[in-house]
């Protein structure tokens, strides 16, 4: 069932993100455009937003916090600063809910006060059709009522989990980053078949599909990815022999390796911003 909200949303930088939201919120029906209000540097991106979902817009960020029930802020990394010393001292009562990678909610907290109700969340570009995986991570002292609101803006562009704030580092570096994986797969897939003779086109056709089709298989049955992979696999087959080069070149480390990495960034980060 769809949940109605009739908190007013606030978004701080008006992007990719924040009109994925809006739209998915929009398309769910879970809220009304005059319900949304978003502020940007760019007022042609305002401009554009107003003419495309009807929300109300502002170019100064003040007036959209003080519209506000739900502040999300979802400008890059490097404008976070500038972004909290702005609102501090005026965010009693308000939620504020950080998309922003590798910025921790002790960070806004230490800027906007230790009370202040902060959600740090982690979606991934999936969003942009509705197909997002959202982490979200409440401080305590978040109200049920208002846990529930954030949810249902992140669930009206995809699935969402809770998880604790510690874990963030690590869910940036899987799930953030993740969908660059997957694309970096299907990149070299269709490289490969270029190379060893199809054309572009066609190899472009037959591993798009494969990669839906195995996600949708993976989703849909209780076996897990292990199984269906071994069910591909016959002994003596072709997979094999395609498998045995993956594994002769550790495949298994070059992905946890992958993810290691990127979740030392995220902690890198993390530390910058303090
Ligand atoms: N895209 C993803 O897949 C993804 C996934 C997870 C998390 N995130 C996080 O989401 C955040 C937003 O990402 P995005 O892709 O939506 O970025 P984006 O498209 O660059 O959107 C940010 C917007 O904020 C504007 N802005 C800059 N300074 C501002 C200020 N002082 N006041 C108000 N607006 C300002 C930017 O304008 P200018 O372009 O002129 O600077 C831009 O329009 C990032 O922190 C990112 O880490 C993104």
């Amino acid at each position: 069932m769809v949940k109605k909200i009739s908190k007013i949303i606030g978004f701080i930088g008006a992007g990719n993100m924040a009109e994925a939201l809006i739209k998915g919120m929009l398309q769910k029906k879970i809220t009304i455009p005059d319900n949304i209000h978003a502020s940007d540097v760019r007022p042609e991106r305002l401009t554009q937003l107003k003419e495309e979902t009807g929300i109300n817009i502002s170019s100064r960020n003040i007036s959209i916090l003080e519209a506000s029930d739900i502040l999300i802020l979802a400008v890059k990394p490097q404008q976070i600063k500038t972004i909290l010393d702005e609102i501090s001292n005026q965010t009693e009562g308000k939620v504020i809910v950080s998309i922003v990678a590798g910025v921790s909610s002790e960070v806004i907290k230490n800027v906007l006060g230790p009370d202040t109700d902060v959600v740090r969340v982690m979606p991934n570009t999936p969003a942009l059709i509705g197909e997002a995986m959202t982490a979200l991570a409440f401080s305590a002292n978040v109200s049920d009522k208002n846990r529930s609101v954030v949810r249902a803006v992140f669930e009206s562009v995809g699935r969402v989990v809770e998880v604790k704030e510690s874990q963030m580092n690590l869910i940036t570096a899987l799930s953030g980053s993740g969908p660059a994986y997957v694309f970096r797969l299907a990149e070299e897939l269709i490289r490969a078949g270029e190379k060893l003779g199809l054309a572009a086109d066609l190899a472009k056709e037959l591993i798009l599909q494969t990669i839906l089709g195995s996600a949708k298989l993976l989703a849909e049955s209780s076996v897990p990815p292990e199984e269906l992979r071994k069910k591909v696999t016959s002994p003596g087959g072709t997979t094999e022999a395609g498998m045995s080069v993956m594994d002769q070149k550790d495949f298994s480390g070059i992905i946890l390796e992958t993810v290691k990495n990127a979740a030392k960034r995220a902690d890198d980060l993390s530390k910058l911003n303090t």
